[in-house]
């Protein structure tokens, strides 16, 4: 890679599920670490591992940070509002996996397969989307650019490591609880039990929740509210019209999502064949196959399938699966500090 040298790098949430997979995919894609800086809330003594060795994370440290070359937020939204943008005003380059700074109309909203265009050296904090957002806008990024989208209808099936750590433990928790009662009695389905829950608004296990966020006066959750909001910011299309609906489902880590993609003219399946085929960083799936949270967990492309014509010639239908912590994500982070890489600009001011 051009430009590569050893760089100092901090993650804060370095002991998360994300935090998790962005050590991985540093360490996998032989990113130029010199020295890995590590961060949790601090509440209890953690490490983690990376290169083969142990890395304490203590609490967040502003000093330490701010010798860095480089730091991924991986935590929280307060955290990254209190810390961030402080790094990025002292010339360190920030990549900021929270909802935070989004939507802010001078900090860029980045997948690189789609609009590495928006980065900017004199932009120093930069974040990474949601995750289910992600998907869509890495799927339908091609067919917009040829046809223009002009509205989007989405369903989403997310993921419980969406939610974080907690709610995922809370998750196999129920599992085990409803394990118990998987049989079939005198040839009836059981009735499951409800089984406790804290985390999420509703037990997960042998459920669906149509309700991931809190709500707005409309009605929307903030997850809906997200990914309309930021795939208008990806694809730079303010005008698109986006309506959401966001459902959690018990499986641990993949977001599904069913789209309905209108568009300004008429476009044919062929067309939009040839389109997904083409389309950076998605391996499109045809002839009756398509992808599942299963066999798409765990890897690095968006998948996509199950494209048919919708319900009229401007409409199409789409099937799109993507690991939320990875290319919803940590992936995703690390993709942005490659393509920094790449320009050279991973340097001090
Ligand atoms: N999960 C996803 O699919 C996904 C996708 C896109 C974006 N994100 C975003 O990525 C971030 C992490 O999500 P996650 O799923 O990895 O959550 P998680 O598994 O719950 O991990 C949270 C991490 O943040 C740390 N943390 C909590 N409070 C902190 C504080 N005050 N100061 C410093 N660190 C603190 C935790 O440290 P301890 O170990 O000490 O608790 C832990 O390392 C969130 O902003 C989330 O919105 C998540």
């Amino acid at each position: 890679m051009p430009h590569a040298r050893n760089l100092k790098i901090g993650v804060v949430g370095a002991t998360g599920m994300v935090g998790a997979e962005l050590l991985r995919c540093l360490e996998d894609r032989r990113f130029p670490v010199s020295e890995l800086l590590a961060f949790s809330s601090g509440a209890a003594k953690k490490a983690v591992r990376f290169q083969g060795r142990s890395v304490p994370a203590p609490a967040v440290d502003l000093k330490a940070l701010a010798s860095c070359d480089l730091v991924f937020f991986v935590s929280a939204d307060e955290v990254s509002e209190e810390f961030a943008p402080r790094l990025a005003a002292a010339g360190v380059w920030v990549i900021d996996d929270s909802a935070a700074f989004r939507l802010t109309a001078s900090v860029p909203l980045v997948i690189p397969e789609v609009n590495a265009g928006a980065l900017s050296r004199n932009s120093r904090l930069i974040a990474g989307p949601n995750c289910t957002m992600t998907g869509l806008a890495v799927a339908g990024s091609l067919l917009h650019e040829r046809f223009k989208c002009v509205a989007a209808r989405v369903a989403s099936y997310q993921a419980v490591s969406g939610a974080g750590r907690a709610a995922l433990e809370e998750f196999f928790s129920q599992s085990r609880h409803h394990a118990r009662q998987h049989k079939l009695e005198d040839g009836r389905a059981p009735i499951m039990s409800l089984p406790a829950h804290r985390v999420l608004p509703a037990p997960i296990s042998g459920n669906v929740i149509p309700q991931v966020g809190g709500f707005d006066a409309l009605g929307n959750t903030s997850e809906e509210n997200k990914v309309a909001a930021e795939l208008k910011k990806i694809w730079d299309a303010p005008k698109l019209s986006a309506s959401v609906t966001a459902v959690r489902v018990p499986v641990s880590r993949g977001h599904s999502l069913a789209a309905w993609l209108e568009f300004a003219r008429p476009v044919s399946v062929a067309q939009a064949r040839a389109a997904l085929k083409k389309t950076p960083g998605l391996v499109f799936s045809e002839n009756g196959s398509y992808p599942t949270p299963l066999s798409a967990g765990g890897k690095h492309p968006v998948y996509a399938g199950r494209l048919r014509q919708g319900a009229h010639a401007r409409e199409l239908c789409l099937w799109i699966v993507s690991d939320n912590l990875l290319k919803g994500a940590a992936l995703n982070s690390v993709q942005i500090a490659e393509e920094l890489l790449r320009r050279g600009w991973l340097k001090r001011a």
